[in-house]
């Protein structure tokens, strides 16, 4: 007898650790539980559904519980079916959320139902920053394609008989047949995962003849605009790094510095080594960045008013470049700038002693 009520005991303990088990996976779960009785009152709900519908639990009708037109509609639904049902709902207070719910009758009984809410913000923020991704890049490919397509069916339809024309065509053709070009090898830049990024063949180099190469491209732009170049270094070894990360990364803010700074302006570049960081910086005093635009300066596309600069032929990806290669190397970017005064960009990379 005794051994019996020892058991039951036993199984009964068992039973409530079961139940706490439960609870606690009830409470700790990413996704929003709700249970709602045959009276279609809510009689349970986890802290993730209390958060988003921001109210605390409560027994009272489903209907004043959620207020919520679509919550309304995919719980009756499923009522008068008794069928799954799954849906999309979307709540903007006390912050936008996109949620995926299923409701279902609770398979131990037919006149009690449980949801289930997936919480899809992000996925869907996920999504929409590709989509729009790829639209920009349709957008862009096909400003300079129309241009050389017009140009050239300007040629053929007369014009190149007439040198100076064809000339001056021709030209445009060849300059917009290059920003083409240049946007394709950008795009396939942030399309590189760190996977592929990784697999490339580690580059031995130095960084000081890295940015020395570099700054050597933009010679004539900067003897053009007589800008004042100085170049810093404190580091001549060699560095390890995948591929040509450090290349494009130097590429781009030395672009950007010689590009948006106005005739005799300054331009102080800085390499060095410290605790286990390369540290690369570029600094100038030209136009520099409103407060505004510094927020969004490193989306893919963006531009600062973009028709007052549209005679550069950027197209608003050397920033986007910059930081997705520096955090793909574990490392980071931080600009730092005031309108009218200058612009300063400091990537530190994390290097192999
Ligand atoms: N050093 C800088 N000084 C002032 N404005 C800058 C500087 N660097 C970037 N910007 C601003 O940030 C915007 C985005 O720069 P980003 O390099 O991403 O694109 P872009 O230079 O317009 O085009 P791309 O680099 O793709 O040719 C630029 O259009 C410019 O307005
Ligand atoms: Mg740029």
């Amino acid at each position: 007898m005794y051994k019996l009520m020892d058991e039951a005991n036993l199984l009964y303990y068992k039973q409530l650790q079961n139940e706490e088990k439960l609870a606690f996976l009830f409470e700790n779960l990413d996704i929003g539980i709700f249970i709602l009785n045959e009276k279609l009152e809510l009689v349970l709900a986890n802290s993730v559904t209390e958060n988003l519908f921001s109210k605390k639990r409560n027994q009272e009708s489903f209907e004043t519980w959620f207020n919520h037109k679509k919550m309304y509609q995919l719980i009756t639904e499923a009522v008068t079916t008794k069928e799954q049902v799954q849906g999309d709902v979307r709540i903007r207070q006390p912050k936008n959320h996109d949620l995926n719910v299923i409701i279902r009758i609770l398979e131990s009984s037919t006149t009690e139902y449980v949801g289930i809410i997936y919480d899809v913000t992000e996925v869907k923020q996920i999504e929409k920053v590709h989509e729009d991704f790829i639209s920009n890049i349709s957008h862009e490919l096909k400003t300079p394609t129309t241009s050389i397509i017009g140009f050239a069916e300007t040629l053929l339809a007369g014009a190149k008989d007439d040198p100076e024309a064809s000339d001056e065509f021709l030209k445009i053709i060849e300059c917009e047949g290059q920003r083409l070009l240049g946007l394709i090898q950008n795009i396939m830049m942030l399309l590189k995962t760190e996977k592929d990024i990784y697999m490339l063949d580690t580059v031995v180099s130095n960084p000081e003849t890295v940015v020395e190469e570099e700054l050597e491209r933009y010679q004539y732009k900067i003897s053009q605009k007589a800008l004042n170049v100085t170049f810093d270094s404190t580091i001549s070894r060699e560095i390890n790094l995948p591929g040509n990360a450090f290349q494009l990364i130097v590429k781009n803010l030395l672009e950007n510095a010689v590009e948006y700074t106005k005739e005799a302006d300054d331009i102080f570049i800085y390499l060095k080594e410290s605790e286990g960081e390369l540290i690369f910086s570029v600094e100038d005093t030209g136009v520099g960045i409103s407060e505004k635009d510094r927020k969004r300066i490193f989306e893919r596309f963006y531009r600062v008013s973009q028709s007052r600069q549209r005679n550069t032929g950027g197209s608003g990806l050397g920033l986007s470049i910059v930081q997705h290669y520096a955090e793909i190397l574990g490392g980071v970017v931080k600009l730092s700038s005031d309108l009218g005064e200058g612009t300063t960009v400091i990537v530190r990379l994390p290097i192999e002693e």
